[in-house]
């Protein structure tokens, strides 16, 4: 039978290294937070309890992990001496039976995959601890892992790691797991840091084998241990995750020439057959369907695309966009909170928000729907099969009924019926020869050199 699994994720830290002044575990990275990154990993490992820690005053970050849906409480280390101080705090209010998890808020690069695989490795040895190596190219700030004839025997803070250690040492990743019932007696014993004032969680590996207790290492991926303690690492995990997401893109039958320019998000989902041109970029909550065409330079975000459906180049899909089987948003638009049914067509230089466009619709070059007074936001609906003349204002709230025509250049104010025609510029007034006139004059003063 398997123990009740506990998670522990460590985020007091004050991340001052980020130097911004912000949380730290609430830097996004590819549409999501560093926290929700963790605590989405830890949410597919089906956890009965897990326990954020946070220091006083953390309560955006609360408020967010709370809002995940996960059997989340929240625990608070004050003040913040250490990770093996942030363990003890978490573990005081855990039942003792059960395996403890230890993730850390800044390391979000972590899968499943791979907590599978250490906490498999502990079962199988019935280890104390059970925790993840890796071995990355960037090796600073990271403590070691010292073996002996095979054997972890402790794990060194690169501070006090000879430089032997230092070059050969594999990288302690941060994710740890430890037998429930052993880890009190642990905890208590790690000796205190003067150094930097704190408790170390790393040494408890040292003081499990002290008891005789097994100990074991597995080495993962080094990009799933990556941390970030600084901007240059977060622009380093950043470059990772996308390595990552595009890979997997690729494998599931998305076209992508160049997908090195292409910028997607954690919960990106792109359908078999779509095309991504380069250099788009892809926001938080898009879902892309198969045989859509997202031509280059197209920035999209928390929308859908129909199957099929042509988008760009150099369109803005706002959220709130739904764009229909088939619809085609070209260059220079922008839709915003719009559906678009299938095959509507809004071709050129537009801005679309809060708005409806039916089926088969056609809305011309310029085309803007004047969705703001200064006060309120005003749906605009298009019937299906209308046509809007090139250049038009739509002055919401306004409904175009099905099969309307608009005339170019008209500034719609109120309803037109459907199978109407609306036009509302000013006559055309045409005056044959004059602009031979004008002309003449205008080079006649300019010869005297007057001024207009
Ligand atoms: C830690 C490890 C190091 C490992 C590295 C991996 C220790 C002593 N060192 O170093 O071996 O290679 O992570 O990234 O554990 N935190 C608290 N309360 C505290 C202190 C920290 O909750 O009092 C949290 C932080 O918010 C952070 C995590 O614990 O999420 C790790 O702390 P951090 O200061 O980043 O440790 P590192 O120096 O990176
Ligand atoms: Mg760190």
């Amino acid at each position: 039978m398997t123990k009740p699994l506990h998670v522990l994720v460590l985020a007091a830290g004050k991340g001052t290294r980020m130097k911004n002044g912000r949380a730290k575990v609430l830097h996004p990275l590819a549409g999501r937070t560093l926290l929700d990154h963790v605590l989405a990993v830890a949410g597919e490992l089906q956890p009965s309890r897990v326990v954020l820690v946070l220091a006083r005053g953390m309560d955006e970050v609360a408020g967010s992990a709370r809002a995940g849906g996960l059997p989340l409480s929240v625990a608070i280390q004050e003040p913040q001496l250490g990770t093996g101080h942030a363990v003890q705090v978490a573990v005081a209010d855990l039942p003792a039976e059960g395996e403890v998890l230890v993730l850390y808020g800044d390391t979000p690069l972590i899968r499943a995959e791979t907590l599978r695989a250490l906490l498999d490795a502990r079962r199988q040895n019935d280890a104390a601890v059970a925790v993840l190596g890796m071995n990355p190219p960037d090796r600073t700030g990271y403590g070691r892992f010292l073996e002996r004839d095979g054997q972890l025997v402790a794990i060194v803070e690169e501070r006090h790691a000879d430089a032997e250690l230092k070059r050969t040492g594999l990288c302690n990743a941060g994710v740890m797991v430890m037998d429930g019932a052993r880890l009190p007696e642990l905890l208590a014993a790690v000796p205190h840091r003067p150094e930097k004032n704190e408790y170390y969680l790393t040494d408890i590996v040292e003081l499990a084998r002290a008891r005789g207790w097994a100990c074991v290492a597995t080495e993962g991926p080094w990009q799933d241990g990556v941390g970030i303690n600084s901007q240059v690492q977060l622009a380093e995990a950043y470059r990772l995750l996308q390595e990552r997401l595009r890979l997997a893109a690729l494998e599931a039958g998305v076209v992508m020439t160049s997908p090195e320019t292409v910028h997607l998000s954690a919960d990106t989902m792109i359908e078999p057959g779509a095309i991504i041109e380069p250099y788009v970029v892809v926001g938080p909550k898009v879902r892309i369907g198969a045989n859509a065409h997202v031509q280059a330079f197209s920035h999209l975000a928390d929308c859908t695309v129909g199957e099929t459906a042509d988008i760009g180049p150099f369109a803005r899909i706002r959220p709130g966009s739904r764009i229909g089987i088939g619809a085609k948003v070209g260059n220079f638009v922008e839709t915003k909170n719009a559906q678009l049914e299938p095959g509507a067509k809004v071709n050129h230089l537009s801005y679309i928000g809060d708005a409806s466009v039916g089926a088969q619709a056609n809305v011309g070059a310029g085309t803007i729907t004047c969705n703001y007074d200064g006060f309120a936001k005003h749906r605009t609906e298009i019937g299906a099969g209308a046509f809007i003349g090139s250049n038009t204002a739509l002055v919401a709230p306004v409904r175009i009924g099905a099969g309307a025509l608009i005339g170019a250049g008209s500034v719609i104010t109120a309803d037109v019926p459907a199978d109407a025609l609306a036009v509302t510029r000013a006559p055309q007034s045409v005056r044959p020869g004059h602009a031979q006139t004008l002309r003449a004059r205008f080079s006649e003063r300019k010869s005297q050199g007057k001024q207009e």
